[in-house]
C-alpha cells in the first residue's frame, strides 16, 4: 500500500511538472510567431482598398509614365494586371533569387501585403 502511494505521487507530481512545462512553454510563445498571419486577412481581398495603395505608396513613383522603371508600368489596374501577367512583379516583390528586389532603394513590403497580394492574384486579379 505504502509502495502504491509513493508510485502514485511519483506519478502526481511527473503529470504536474510535465504540465507545468507545457504551459510555460505557451506562456513563452507568442502569438506573432505561432500565428504569423493572425491579423492579415486575405479572404477577397480587394484591388481597390488593398492592392492598390500598397502600390501606389510604394512602386508609382518610378513605374508610371513613358520613363517608368525597366518599362513597367504600374500606374493604374489594367498596368498593374500586364506586370502581374509579365511574370517579373511576384518574384520582385517576394524578393525571391533571380528577380531585382522592389521596391528599389526601400524595404520590402510587409509580409501582409506580400500575402494579400499573392491571393489577390489566386483569386484572379479581379478589378474591385
Ligand atoms: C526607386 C525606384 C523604384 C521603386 C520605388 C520601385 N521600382 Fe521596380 N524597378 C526600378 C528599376 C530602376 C528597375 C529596373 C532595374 C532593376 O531591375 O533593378 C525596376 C524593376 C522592376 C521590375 C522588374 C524586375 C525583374 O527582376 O525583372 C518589377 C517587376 C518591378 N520593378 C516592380 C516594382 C514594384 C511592384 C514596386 C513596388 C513594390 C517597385 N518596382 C518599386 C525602380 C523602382
Amino acid at each position: 500500500m505504502e509502495h502504491l502511494t509513493t508510485k502514485h505521487r511519483l506519478k502526481a507530481f511527473a503529470l504536474i511538472a510535465a504540465a507545468s512545462l507545457m504551459l510555460s512553454s505557451c506562456y513563452k510563445d507568442n502569438e506573432e510567431d505561432l500565428y504569423p498571419d493572425n491579423n492579415c486577412n486575405t479572404t477577397n481581398v480587394s484591388f481597390s482598398a488593398t492592392v492598390w495603395p500598397a502600390i501606389n505608396n510604394n512602386c508609382v513613383s518610378c513605374h508610371s509614365g513613358a520613363g517608368a522603371s525597366a518599362g513597367i508600368r504600374l500606374g493604374n489596374y489594367n498596368e498593374v494586371v500586364a506586370a502581374v501577367d509579365g511574370g517579373r512583379f511576384l518574384g520582385a516583390i517576394k524578393h525571391e533569387n533571380g528577380f531585382s528586389a522592389m521596391p528599389q532603394g526601400a524595404a520590402k513590403l510587409s509580409d501582409c501585403a506580400i500575402s494579400q497580394i499573392d491571393a489577390w492574384i489566386a483569386q484572379g486579379k479581379l478589378n474591385n
